[in-house]
């Protein structure tokens, strides 16, 4: 590709994606396509010969562009991935003409500068002070599992990881934790089994009795208590744990405390319901992830470490290879050293990028409008007597379920998963289901600038219209 094709390409590109976003609310969110159409459209044998720019681009126009989940349609509203700003998609275009590869610095010193600010922006916003650290990663679960690693190195004084496991521990969560919890404890060396899933609240909080029990239960068979998982923002309701009375009693079992606020971060830079007084910065280490509540495309997670020595403790291991031995005054930051992950992508431009165009301050009212729009959904919900909500959402997260006639706990769940398909083949709107409780809910969480509070009332009134059409072709009204 010559230089001329490359700006010609570059810009045929940025045309059409302006164009997309440009029409992007007049889309369908899903697609209407079944899975094996969209394989069949892919399906050949690995090209050995050239094609033209224009042929390549026109094959992402007719086989890519239309079957895609338009995440940046204001009716979006499903699992946690935002409308991601524009300035962001510039960014990630930079990021990979440049490839820095931010693993080294010797692959990229502004790129390694950057990232270094970025996570100091993200250790002030959570309170953290001057001795704390951190690394973006590919998202939330990769920053549970680096909280989980260093905290298991730091309560085990290192040894874990040179010797294994040789003894029994236990890690400690809601029930209402993000499964890469139960991934990251699996993947420590614990075994899953060594997981404590405890019971929530009314709001879904961890219940610090049933905490507190659990504790004293595995005491007593002599496992001993490694880790509590505290909740920022939990994916279903967005409800917040209480911080202080896990770090109270971290402290008095001498453990780890991670927080996940993976999505609930974002709830930081709010105008009107800023989460900075929930003891954020108490935790030990937290995820937090740009890619969520930041607005920013996918992927950028992040973890911080409140004592950033505790990153060295646990990743800082210098092959041959990667050393920089002529750097004796250490000012080249190798975040391999500090971090899990290698090869890295240049996760942070877009973050700086879309910090630096909009300022903390856009960025959280967009997030106030998704946390607003939640709230008037919680309203239409409490003041219809045919749904109910699983309770004021605290963030953007809201669950809401019919309960119309009495419909046993299985129709129950056929109607939630049905009428979320319907919506799906709708084409206006994309939210999910959850079981909370052992109940089946609708699970809507806009996380999207273009969302208006008139696509809460709209999707409302599908709801309804969908759950009664569901009911008559069932025949359940009949047992009103
Ligand atoms: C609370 C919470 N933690 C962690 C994750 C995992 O994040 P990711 O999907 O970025 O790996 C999610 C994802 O939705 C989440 O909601």
């Amino acid at each position: 590709m010559n230089p001329g094709e490359f700006r010609e390409m570059g810009h045929q590109v940025v045309n059409l994606l302006a164009e997309y976003l440009d029409h992007i609310e007049e889309k369908r969110v899903f697609p209407d396509v079944e899975p094996r159409t969209v394989n069949a459209l892919f399906a050949e044998a690995l090209p050995q010969e050239p094609s033209p720019s224009e042929r390549v681009l026109g094959e992402l126009e007719s086989k890519l562009l239309p079957y895609c989940t338009n995440v940046g349609h204001p009716g979006y509203m499903g699992l946690i991935t935002p409308s991601p700003n524009p300035v962001g998609i510039i960014a990630d275009f930079i990021c990979s003409a440049l490839n820095q590869n931010v693993g080294a610095y010797s692959i990229g010193p502004s790129a390694v500068a950057m990232e270094r600010r970025v996570v100091r922006w993200l250790t002030d916003l959570c309170g953290y002070g001057a001795k704390a650290g951190g690394n973006l990663t590919s998202g939330g679960m990769m920053a549970n599992f680096i909280g989980l690693k260093v905290g298991r190195d730091a309560v085990t004084r290192d040894i874990a990881q040179h010797d294994g496991i040789n003894q029994r521990w236990a890690v400690y969560a809601s029930e209402e934790r993000h499964v890469s919890v139960d991934k990251a404890v699996d993947c420590v060396g614990l075994g899953r089994n060594a997981l404590r899933a405890l019971p929530t609240d009314a709001k879904f909080q961890v219940r610090i009795d049933a905490l507190e029990e659990a504790i004293a239960r595995d005491k007593k068979e002599g496992i001993r208590p490694m880790c509590i998982v505290g909740m920022f923002g939990t994916t279903n309701t967005g409800a917040v744990d209480d911080i202080r009375e896990l770090r109270r009693i971290a402290d008095r079992e001498g453990m780890w405390l991670h927080a996940d606020a993976a999505y609930g971060g974002g709830m930081l830079i709010s105008h009107e319901w800023p989460m900075r007084d929930r003891g954020l910065e108490l935790a030990d280490s937290i995820t937090i992830d740009p890619h969520k509540w930041f607005y920013a495309p996918l992927d950028a997670g992040a973890v911080l470490v409140k004592d950033h020595d505790r990153l060295t403790a646990s990743f800082g291991m210098k092959p041959s290879y990667l050393t920089d031995e002529l750097d004796h005054s250490n000012e080249r930051y190798q975040y391999y050293v500090h971090g899990f992950e290698q090869s890295r992508r240049f996760r942070s431009l877009k973050v700086w990028m879309s910090f630096k165009r909009y300022g903390a301050r856009q960025i959280g009212e967009w997030i106030d409008n998704n946390v607003r729009q939640a709230k008037h959904l919680y309203s239409l919900t409490e003041n219809n007597a045919e749904f109910e909500p699983a309770t004021e959402p605290p963030m953007s997260a809201i669950c809401i379920r019919f309960k119309g006639p009495k419909l046993s706990e299985a129709e129950s769940k056929e109607l939630h998963a049905e009428v979320a398909q319907r919506v799906e083949q709708s084409g206006r709107f994309w939210m999910s289901t959850t079981d909370l409780k052992g109940k089946t809910w609708f699970r809507i969480n806009p996380v999207n600038f273009r969302t208006r509070e008139e696509h809460m009332e709209q999707l409302f009134a599908l709801l309804q219209q969908e759950c009664h059409e569901f009911v008559s072709e069932k025949g359940v009204a009949s047992r009103r």
